[in-house]
């Protein structure tokens, strides 16, 4: 492999605080690297160019950004700096601490471990197959649960090349399924000398959450594996942190569980504003790395934080500086943890609504539910139609959208559903299946 002077000098640095980080990374992951040239020069020109400034690739005029009066006129309580401007590869940086902060606000069982400063992704899905630059070669082993979000799939297998093996999500007693979890990746540890297991909670697509007995399960699981000398990159997916409904489930992210258990662990939290904040199409997302060491934990950050920005460099160069000062400025608002509680009481509700909904005994022939508890989502497990036929039925005939997964399983989006309507899209279902039954 030929590789920079630079990568070289961050694949030192990882290697001498920690060999095992260094051997998990793809190859792409051990060749990439950080420019010293364009942006550091005129990073270095923003501080001591105080004359004339000629390095940057963006139009100045009268000291600010240039921009369109027609585009200002739309944003023009935002300073052209901090929306016209490009933002650094590694994304704003006062938004970057302002969501540490919020990291560890949120999430106590973070706060002893070593965590990185996240860097700002163009949503989850970009942190994700960022991840997969750095850590996936074509051929290494996933673990990803039977219901899994398909861009996983997409992205993981098709895209990286990456070898998913999965498991049964739920046990019989309809909670998450330790035992196959364990069995799977134990198995595949003692196959592979890396594995990637990636989990998300609340999920994508059975809106179920853990109990805080089950993420100890799992992270019992990914240290046991690493004790048998297989390197593991654990990402935890948190999408839809913040949508919780039960007094029993977890309400932290996992990865503050697994952080810090073994030093064949780094564990990946992929998280943003994308549903925590209701910003779908602003594109920000974070990668935060965790570490189980103290010492030399701030180099290994230094340099996976440098193989990042290169990872973004090389492909997107940088995320939209307008959603980052947007994001950061929602942060900075003291009336946004009350505005989040609202939305999430609404989205309680509805989750309320549905449970109460499918108790009904009418159902009984029709369907399981599978247990949720969290999120957008809930699926139910059909007797005795096909799950694509039902599907297109229902949007033919009543005009009604749900989603088909595999054979027998319908995701219901109870997210987009008002409380009044939520009776009346389970009836319909029911009746779609009365149809194809007779
Ligand atoms: C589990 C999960 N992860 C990640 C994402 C992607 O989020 P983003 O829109 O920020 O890329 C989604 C979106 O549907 C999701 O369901």
């Amino acid at each position: 492999m030929d590789i920079n002077a630079l990568a070289l000098e961050l694949n030192k640095t990882i290697q001498t605080n920690n060999q095992h980080i260094y051997d998990m990374l793809s190859d792409f992951g051990k060749k990439i690297y950080f420019p010293k040239g364009i942006l550091s020069q005129g990073a270095e020109a923003k501080q001591k160019a105080k004359k004339t400034n000629a390095t940057i690739g963006i139009a100045v005029e009268n000291g600010e950004p240039m921009h369109l009066t027609s585009i200002r006129n739309i944003i023009d309580h935002i300073p052209p700096k901090d929306s016209f401007n490009y933002a650094p590869a590694s994304g704003k940086p006062e938004l970057r601490s302002a969501w540490r902060d919020k990291i560890l606000s949120d999430n106590p069982s973070l706060r002893d471990k070593a965590l990185s400063n996240p860097v700002v992704t163009n949503g989850l899905t970009h942190g994700l197959s960022l991840t997969a630059d750095l850590f996936v070669n074509p051929g290494d082993a996933i673990i990803l649960p039977d219901k899994m979000w398909g861009n996983y799939r997409l992205m993981l297998s098709v895209r990286y090349g990456g070898q998913i093996k999965t498991y049964p999500f739920y046990s019989n007693s309809g909670g998450f399924n330790i035992e196959a979890f364990r069995e799977t990746v134990i198995a595949s540890a003692s196959e592979n000398n890396k594995l990637i297991i990636l989990l998300n909670f609340p999920n994508n697509p059975t809106g179920y959450t853990l109990t805080p007995d089950e993420a100890k399960g799992i992270a019992s699981v990914i240290k046991d594996a690493a004790q048998t000398d297989c390197n593991i990159v654990a990402i935890s997916d948190d999408a839809y942190f913040g949508l919780f409904y039960d007094d029993e489930t977890l309400k932290e992210s996992l990865s503050g569980y697994i952080a810090g258990t073994h030093p064949r662990i780094l564990t990946v939290k992929i998280c943003g504003a994308t549903k925590e904040e209701y910003v779908w199409g602003f594109r920000v997302g974070f990668l935060t790395y965790c570490l189980n060491q103290s010492k030399g934990a701030e180099d290994i950050f230094y340099a996976l934080e440098r193989k990042t920005m290169g990872a973004i460099r090389s492909s997107i160069s940088n995320c939209s500086h307008i959603s980052q000062t947007l994001v950061l400025r929602a942060l900075q608002s003291e009336t946004l943890g009350e505005e989040r509680k609202q939305k999430a009481e609404v989205m309680a509700s509805r989750a309320q609504k549905v449970k109460e909904v499918i108790k009904n005994n009418k159902y009984n022939d029709a369907w399981d539910v599978y247990p949720f508890n969290s999120g957008y989502f809930m699926c139910l497990k059909l007797k005795s139609v096909d799950a694509e036929e039902l599907r297109t039925h229902l949007l033919d005939k009543y005009g009604i959208g749900v989603i088909a997964l595999g054979g027998s399983d319908l995701r219901i989006a109870f997210s987009c559903v008002e409380v009044e309507d939520i009776q009346d899209l389970f009836d319909t279902i029911y009746k779609g299946i009365k149809d194809l039954s007779a």
